[in-house]
């Protein structure tokens, strides 16, 4: 008996990265995932469905609220309901400096509507629909970011701070309802979100984890489908730092 057998599942960002590794380690325990991304990338949910699994595909803007409906209706309309979301798509600001002084509108806007309201969207969207089904478990995908003050991730920290709070807020509201939400800090994940850093930059990453490597996707994927499946049926409104012990380690040293 697989964890996720009879469970539907919307990951967003899952065609690469974190959401990609989520996707497939849900798929792998039973669930029928139905990806969300800006991405026209099907090949996750090929992966899948090859594997023998349920999946499907969304191009969906997660800042978007009639693309989430739709994302809601392919996983109701295809699959039967929503069981588990989670809210992994997440950005850095491309567009320019994220120092507080040197930031500018359109890359806070960036950041702070992908990682902030993109992840209360999803809530909006799904929550209904689990209430429909008896209930559910939502993740969504922090930082360290939020626990700590890092250099020039200004609207950043600002965006996974408020998912942190929103994520307590909402398991305060409606996990006597049925719904367990929780979110996972990750430490430095090696995800295409790395791409153009520098070999120095890679070694301080490593550096700052008590675990001196850094982390996978695999390593948030099995975390995350341990808060979203019934083995952790007694935890909500929890922030689980998946790290290295990033979080543990002393400042000196
Ligand atoms: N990699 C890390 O070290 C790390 C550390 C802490 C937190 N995180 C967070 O984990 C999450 C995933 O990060 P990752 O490293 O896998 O990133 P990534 O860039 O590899 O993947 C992000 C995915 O999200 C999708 N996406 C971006 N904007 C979107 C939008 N508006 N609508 C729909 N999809 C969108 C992208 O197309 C991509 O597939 C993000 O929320 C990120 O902030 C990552």
């Amino acid at each position: 008996m697989n964890r996720f057998d009879g469970k539907v599942a919307v990951v967003t960002g899952g065609v690469q990265g974190i959401g990609r590794g989520i996707a497939l380690r849900l798929a792998a325990e039973g669930a029928a995932v139905v990806v969300g991304d800006l991405q026209d990338d099907d090949t996750t949910v090929r992966e899948i469905v090859d594997g023998g699994g349920r999946a499907a595909h969304v191009v969906m803007d997660v800042r978007r609220p009639g693309d989430w409906k739709r994302l809601v209706d392919e996983a109701v309309g295809g699959f039967g309901g929503v069981h588990a979301l989670g809210n992994v798509a997440g950005v850095t600001n491309t567009l320019g400096p994220d120092n507080v002084v040197d930031l500018d509108e359109a890359g806070w806007d960036h950041v702070v509507d992908t990682d902030l309201k993109g992840v209360w969207l999803g809530m909006q969207a799904v929550i209904p629909r689990m209430l429909d089904g008896g209930g559910g478990a939502i993740l969504n995908i922090g930082s360290m970011a939020a626990l700590k003050g890092l250099e020039n991730l200004a609207a950043y920290s600002a965006a996974k701070g408020g998912v942190v709070s929103l994520t307590q807020q909402v398991a305060m509201e409606y996990s006597p309802r049925g719904i367990r939400v929780n979110c996972i800090c990750p430490g430095t994940i090696d995800t295409p979100i790395l791409a153009g850093i520098t070999e120095s930059m890679r070694e301080n990453f490593v550096a700052a984890h008590l675990i001196p490597r850094l982390g996978t996707p695999a390593d948030i994927a099995a975390a995350a489908a341990f808060l979203l499946s019934e083995d952790a049926s007694f935890l909500t409104g929890e922030v689980l730092p998946v790290d290295g012990g990033w979080n543990a380690k002393g400042s000196a040293g």
